[in-house]
């Protein structure tokens, strides 16, 4: 059983067919929060989530199916990753343009927080990812967007940047946080990073804040908030 009432309204998860975006769903799951996930294949969807979750079908691509999934949430959560060099999967349609999408209907239909996960590594244009269809620079010019338009009076928004990400259950790790993009290597659990994206929706230390994330040591932890303290200013 959750934590009912932890967070009051609606959080749309964009992405909650990939590997991150089930872990956010199911943390926000555990927390009792209220979920409508966007997914391009519904029965993708379904298959995943049954009927425990609001499932709305539509493209990354489209205004009006963003516009539609993004109504009455109170919180959109990204985890979009694209998969592919070049088509609709592509880097530049999905981490850039559908994650800029995203942020402006959200902005348009009143949306309080945006969590966005971006990668360690983003400012660096001559990282070696960037061979990937630019992935890092257009991550970058997705999360600059985020910026401009959700660090507003009555908004705010989380950027998390996790290094290599991998499976696992979450609060299995001692995590190290830093601002700033100086950290090179490192690997972090997909569901802490999901974790993490949940908890900004609710603590004030989260609040437009950018920030990388990888594991230190392995070692059981309780709740992840702390390393939002920790964060430099
Ligand atoms: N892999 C790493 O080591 C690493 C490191 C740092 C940061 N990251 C970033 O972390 C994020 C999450 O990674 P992950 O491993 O959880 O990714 P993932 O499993 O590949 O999930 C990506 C999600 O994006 C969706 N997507 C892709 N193309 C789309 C399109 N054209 N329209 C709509 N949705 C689309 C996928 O939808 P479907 O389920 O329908 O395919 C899926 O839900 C990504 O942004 C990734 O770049 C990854």
């Amino acid at each position: 059983m959750g934590n009912v009432n932890i967070y009051q309204g609606k959080v749309l998860v964009a992405g909650a067919t990939g590997k991150t975006g089930q872990w956010v769903v199911k943390r926000l799951m555990h927390y009792g929060v209220a979920v409508r996930v966007l997914a391009r294949d519904r029965e993708k969807a379904l298959a995943l989530f049954g009927k425990e979750v609001e499932i709305m079908t539509g493209k990354i691509q489209s205004d009006s199916d963003v516009a539609h999934a993004v109504a009455g949430c109170r919180a959109v959560i990204s985890t979009l990753g694209s998969n592919s060099v070049t088509g609709e999967s592509s880097p530049g349609e999905v981490d850039r343009d559908g994650v800029i999408r995203l942020v402006d209907e959200a902005a348009k239909a009143g949306v309080q927080h945006l969590g966005l996960i971006s990668s360690l590594a983003v400012t660096k244009w001559y990282h070696p990812l960037n061979l990937f269809a630019g992935v890092l620079t257009k991550k970058w010019a997705a999360e600059e967007h985020v910026r401009a338009v959700f660090a507003k009076e009555g908004r705010s928004y989380t950027i998390v940047r996790p290094g290599g990400l991998k499976d696992g259950e979450p609060l299995l790790h001692k995590l190290h946080v830093d601002t700033g993009d100086r950290l090179w290597n490192g690997f972090i659990n997909r569901a802490d990073v999901a974790e993490l994206l949940v908890l900004s929706l609710w603590l004030n230390n989260a609040k437009n804040k950018t920030f990388e994330v990888v594991n230190e040591s392995e070692e059981p932890q309780t709740d992840l908030g702390k390393y939002y303290d920790a964060l430099p200013e």
